[in-house]
């Protein structure tokens, strides 16, 4: 059992089944989940010798924003459910990590929190049916101090709204902060409106990157892209990056991995753009994969969720902490001096899945 396994354990003893089952879900029958985190696992590396590696260097920039481990904390919500402190436990933690924090449009703890944590941190955007509503959701946030948006499209239609598919939203929880959608919304900003005015926008499309850019005035990073000529329209539409992304398997049991999408993505962009990626990413040495295969740096969502609810913002900075220590030691193993020096060559191409043709 790995010490993820263990934690993954450890939270949902401590958490009611419905919180539980609401972190671990996965869209379909969890196929596409099952398959990013063996498709991480069954990766290889090729290392070097006679590398300098007593000092190996983990520091990066993502959209220019210095981070000290190349782990990043990705948008997650309900993070009052697994504890009271939610995200402001998480930003403490990244900021501790020298980490980077994504913040839900569905979290239930107010920005100023947030920021109060020190920790830099990205708001991500479901954008509602209500343009206004989210105009003034990225508003706030921007003026709260967050330092990019990322837009996720990959959740225009939910695993739930299948019929008889397995459920990754909240649905049957007690009412309360945590099940709660976008807190950030007062009952005053909310009056008025029609009904529905929140339910996720279904009609977007390219217009909405620029959009968003412009109302915030903040770099926006597209998540959820799987395809490179997605990925080459989002950067067309104005976009500063893209974060290659199943949801962790939560969106289409029978998607592409996020992990066989990412090569992909990488090649299209050819450099012109940041390239982040998630979903299944459960150690040091999946990092230095992503990172070899042209990430600027990846997201972990569960684990850290799982740390929080089992030791709150400790628990959070264990994780981060401990991701980072693996990565360091994998990059030493391979022989690479720093998270620049990982490339393709590191991997054996046997064990990468196959690139889409
Ligand atoms: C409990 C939970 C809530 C999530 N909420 C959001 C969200 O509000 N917005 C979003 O863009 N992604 C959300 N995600 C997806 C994460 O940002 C990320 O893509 C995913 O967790 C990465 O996969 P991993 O959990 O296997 O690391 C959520 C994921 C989980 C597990």
């Amino acid at each position: 059992m790995s010490w993820v396994d263990d934690l993954e354990h450890r939270a949902r003893v401590g958490l009611p089944a419905y919180v539980a089952g609401y972190v671990a879900a996965a869209a379909g029958g969890g196929e596409c989940l099952a398959e990013e985190l063996a498709g991480w696992e069954a990766l290889r590396f090729r290392p070097r010798v006679l590398t300098d590696t007593g000092d190996v260097d983990l520091t990066t920039t993502v959209l220019g924003t210095p981070v000290r481990t190349p782990v990043l904390v990705a948008p997650m919500a309900q993070q009052v459910a697994a504890h009271p402190d939610g995200e402001a436990a998480t930003g403490r933690a990244a900021a501790a990590a020298g980490s980077l924090l994504g913040v839900s449009t569905n979290t239930a703890v107010p920005f100023a929190d947030v920021a109060a944590t020190g920790a830099p941190w990205w708001y991500q955007v479901y954008v509602m049916a209500d343009r206004g509503l989210t105009r003034l959701l990225v508003e706030r946030a921007a003026a709260a101090g967050a330092r990019a948006l990322v837009l996720t499209l990959d959740t225009t239609a939910l695993a739930t709204d299948a019929p008889g598919g397995q459920g990754v939203e909240p649905t049957d929880w007690p009412p309360g902060p945590a099940r709660a959608r976008a807190t950030a919304l007062t009952s005053e900003d909310l009056a008025d409106r029609d009904q529905g005015a929140t339910a996720m926008a279904r009609d977007l499309d390219a217009d909405v990157v620029g959009w968003l850019a412009e109302v915030s005035g903040l770099p926006v990073l597209v998540k959820g892209v799987l395809r490179g000529d997605d990925a080459v329209r989002c950067l067309d539409a104005g976009a500063a990056g893209v974060v290659v992304s199943t949801h962790g398997g939560r969106r289409l049991g029978s998607s592409v991995t996020a992990l066989r999408a990412l090569p992909e993505v990488v090649a299209a962009l050819d450099g012109r753009a940041e390239v982040l990626v998630d979903s299944g990413i459960r150690s040091g040495a999946h990092v230095a994969a992503a990172l070899a295969l042209g990430a600027r740096a990846a997201f972990v969502g569960r684990p850290a969720w799982w740390g929080l609810a089992a030791d709150g913002e400790a628990g959070v900075r264990s994780v981060l902490d401990r991701l980072t220590a693996e990565l360091a030691l994998v990059l030493r193993q391979v022989g690479a001096p720093s998270v620049r020096a990982l490339a393709p060559d590191l991997l054996d191409p046997a064990t990468l899945p196959a690139r889409p043709r």
